[in-house]
């Protein structure tokens, strides 16, 4: 009898990668398409159904898409994969580097730049800031002020003018790399062509039968398997019905006109465009929001690179300026928060301005800059293979400063970071200083990106050896003290306090009285997730869902604790999703609270904006949590409720009420990453396998104690 195709629970084993396939389905992945209908069939080839082969050839695509599956798998063949240095995070990092140029700072080539712009795209390129920039001239000029300036001249070496230049202008010369070409599959709910295999054909799966599926929806993981590689489902995420692919269209076109240009070339994208509302910063590239807007490009079938190279190397550039706050200098490595591209009408110049936190309301440096940078480098590498870029110079010497601003020596009795209030997504007083999760989730997957990324020269040794050890530390702290379900709540609720030494239980002395009520009614007995903060006699109990998908994209989270994440999304679903994906935060600060920890901030009331509003975007990382999981149909029912509504209401920033039925009382329409973040997660549902550009997998090397508290069920 044939044997079965392969479904795509199994396909999420192998993005799992955290569970190796026993080796009968190895050999479906990854010997020849011949080798794969042999090895399968022991009749032979001829015995695979023609659906099978299907399957088969899919999965070699993806293989051939995809080199970075699992380190089990990958030594079993593909040479492809072998010559991914991205996969060499905790063997060996990068090697034979070129010579390591010392340069600082960055600056940009005075002219000729934009030789082969054409005179079209030049234009283009100041349109969008000519009509506002000629009528508020002299807002402009305060702006300027209050703005670090990036002016060209001033070089202090050639040499590293040169170099970065060269980077710079092989996107332009048309010398981009040229990404393999993607194969894109897509899912869908047939029962007519039903390929199913049992749990006891295939070992791998019995773990799987652990998830479980959304009940609500109505649907198991069997029937969402059916794969169809034709090419009239490469889509780039219109693989839909007829309203959900307009929407999808509407999306690439709202995305292109959001493009900002420098020099006749694409280097990031507005954060929104709604003429109705005063621009403030929202005309700026933030770098935090280009993130989606990134990586929907490298995603897009075929991928368009050229705009997240230029925007790695524009920021870097930005990064090498000295960075001042009155009279204070902020370190080496920071990265802009955002940047604009301004037109000198009188010189007809383009001149870069960047805010590192001066600007930017409340004055805090935006800690998660640095880190998506390096994890958008990573996916950049990752779609286009273009290793020359990390392996640049002043490429490397970036990724250091970053770390080395994290990495240094201090009084911390904690391997988390500490932060400022609002130095991430959440930029205003929202009380998530001290060690909130969503920079520690970030700052684990920033290290282990640039772990991959990183060579051993000029001090990279000695810098990895320090993120090895970070990464262990980090992971252990987060998983034993972040951690939150059922029984865990229990055994805090009953802390005792005072105890002093090493062998304290209650270890950062946390006063059980200080749980809030809300936390006993929330917590589900199936479930659980990475609370928001932890120091000293502080536990935040509120959820942050940015930081809970990130610790499942880089496996901070363990398998355990991310599967009980997604079953947490699923009890508390009227709390966390609602009427309109997703809740930032969880629940609201109201009355007292809101007083006391915001700073009476009229932005920020009950419900609304950061303060338990409802925020599109986020749509991205719960696709990709949900993927990484084997919960699609999570992420799919998420999917609907945005489809309803985002496009038709304008793509607002956020929504605001309890169950994120209003569009954000100060919200701006048309704004980017609600735009890039629908993409992505139709792209990554129509095709799973672009999660790699997004996902690590679990770091072995982390011989962490696994935590049976994690489990989704009391005992
Ligand atoms: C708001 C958000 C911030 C975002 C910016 C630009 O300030 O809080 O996270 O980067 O808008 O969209």
């Amino acid at each position: 009898m044939a044997r079965m195709a392969p479904t795509l629970a199994q396909l999420f084993a192998l993005l799992k990668n955290d569970e190796p396939s026993d080796d009968s389905e190895i050999g479906i992945l990854f010997g020849t398409s011949s080798e794969i209908l042999q090895a399968e069939s022991p009749a032979g080839a001829n015995e695979l159904s023609v659906r099978e082969a299907e399957v088969a050839e899919w999965l070699l695509d993806l293989q051939y898409k995809d080199s970075t599956v699992s380190a089990t798998e990958n030594e079993s063949s593909s040479p492809e994969k072998d010559s991914d240095p991205l996969n060499k995070e905790g063997s060996k990092a990068i090697e034979k580097p070129p010579d390591y140029i010392e340069i600082y700072p960055y600056l940009d080539k005075p002219s000729g730049s934009s030789k082969n712009a054409s005179p079209k795209s030049e234009k283009k390129s100041l349109i969008s800031e000519k009509g506002s920039l000629e009528s508020k001239e002299k807002q402009k000029e305060s702006e300027e002020k209050s703005l670090i300036s990036i002016s060209e001249g001033g070089l202090e070496s050639k040499e590293e003018e040169e170099s970065l230049e060269k980077a710079w202008d092989s996107s332009e010369k048309g010398e981009a790399p040229t990404p393999k070409p993607k194969k894109s599959v897509r899912m869908k709910c047939n029962e007519n062509v039903s390929v199913s295999v049992s749990v006891s054909e295939i070992p791998s799966m019995s773990k799987l039968m652990t998830l479980k599926s959304c009940p609500s929806v109505g649907m198991s993981l069997e029937s969402f398997d059916q794969i169809d590689s034709s090419p009239m489902f490469r889509s780039n995420g219109a693989g839909g019905n007829g309203e959900s692919n307009a929407m999808v269209e509407e999306a690439w076109e709202l995305l292109k006109k959001s493009y900002v240009y420098y020099k006749g070339k694409e280097v990031g994208t507005l954060a929104a465009m709604d003429p109705s509302a005063e621009t403030l910063n929202y005309n700026q590239v933030f770098v935090r929001d280009f993130f989606p807007s990134g990586l929907a490009c490298l995603m897009k079938d075929p991928p368009e690179p050229e705009i997240v190279k230029n925007f790695l190397l524009k920021t870097l550039h930005l990064q090498g300026w000295e960075k001042r706050i009155d009279n204070f200098t902020l370190g080496e490595g920071v990265m802009p928060a955002s940047f604009k591209v301004l037109l000198d009408s009188h010189r007809l110049k383009e001149t870069l301005i960047a805010d590192f936190g001066g600007s930017a309301i409340g004055r805090v440096a935006p800690l998660d800059s640095g880190f998506w940078w390096i994890i958008l480098l990573r996916s950049y590498s990752k779609c286009t293979r273009d290793y020359a870029l990390v392996e640049l110079p002043e490429v490397q010497r970036g990724m250091k400063l970053i770390l080395n601003l994290c990495l240094s020596d201090g009084f911390d009795t904690f391997p988390t970071l500490l932060c400022a209030d609002g130095c991430s997504m959440i930029d205003r007083r929202m009380g998530i200083y001290g060690y909130p999760i969503e920079i520690q989730a970030l700052f684990y997957f920033a290290l282990r990106c640039a772990r991959q990324m990183l060579k051993p020269e000029r001090g990279g040794k000695e810098l990895i050896e320090r993120i090895d050890k970070r990464i262990t530390a980090l992971s252990f702290h987060i998983q034993q003290y972040y951690w939150l379900d059922f029984t865990q709540l229990n055994k805090i609720y009953r802390y005792k306090t005072e105890e002093y030494s090493h062998t304290a239980v209650n270890k950062f002395n946390v006063i059980p009285e200080s749980i809030p009520d809300w936390v006993f009614d929330f917590m589900p007995l199936r479930g659980g997730y990475l609370i928001g903060n932890v120091s000293p006699a502080r536990m935040d109990f509120r959820w942050f869902l940015l930081g809970n998908c990130i610790a499942i994209l880089s496996c901070l989270a363990t398998g355990a604790q991310a599967t009980a994440i997604m079953d947490l999304v699923e009890e508390r679903w009227e709390d966390l999703v609602g009427e309109m994906p997703l809740k930032i935060v969880y629940p609201a600060l109201e009355g007292h609270d809101w007083r006391t920890v915001t700073g009476f901030d009229p932005k920020n009331t009950r419900w609304s904006y950061h303060n338990g509003g409802s925020w599109p975007v986020l749509l991205w990382l719960l696709t990709a949590a949900c993927i990484k999981t084997g919960r699609p149909q999570i992420a799919k029912r998420a999917i609907e409720l945005v489809e309803q509504r985002l496009s038709k209401d304008g793509w607002p920033e956020y929504y605001d009420g309890k169950t994120g039925r209003y569009i954000g009382k100060q919200a701006r329409k048309y704004q980017t990453w609600s735009i890039s973040g629908y993409l992505i997660a139709k792209m990554m549902i129509e095709n799973p396998s672009n999660l790699v550009m997004i996902s690590l997998e679990e770091d072995k090397r982390i011989a962490n104690p696994r935590l049976t508290r994690s489990a989704s069920f009391p005992p």
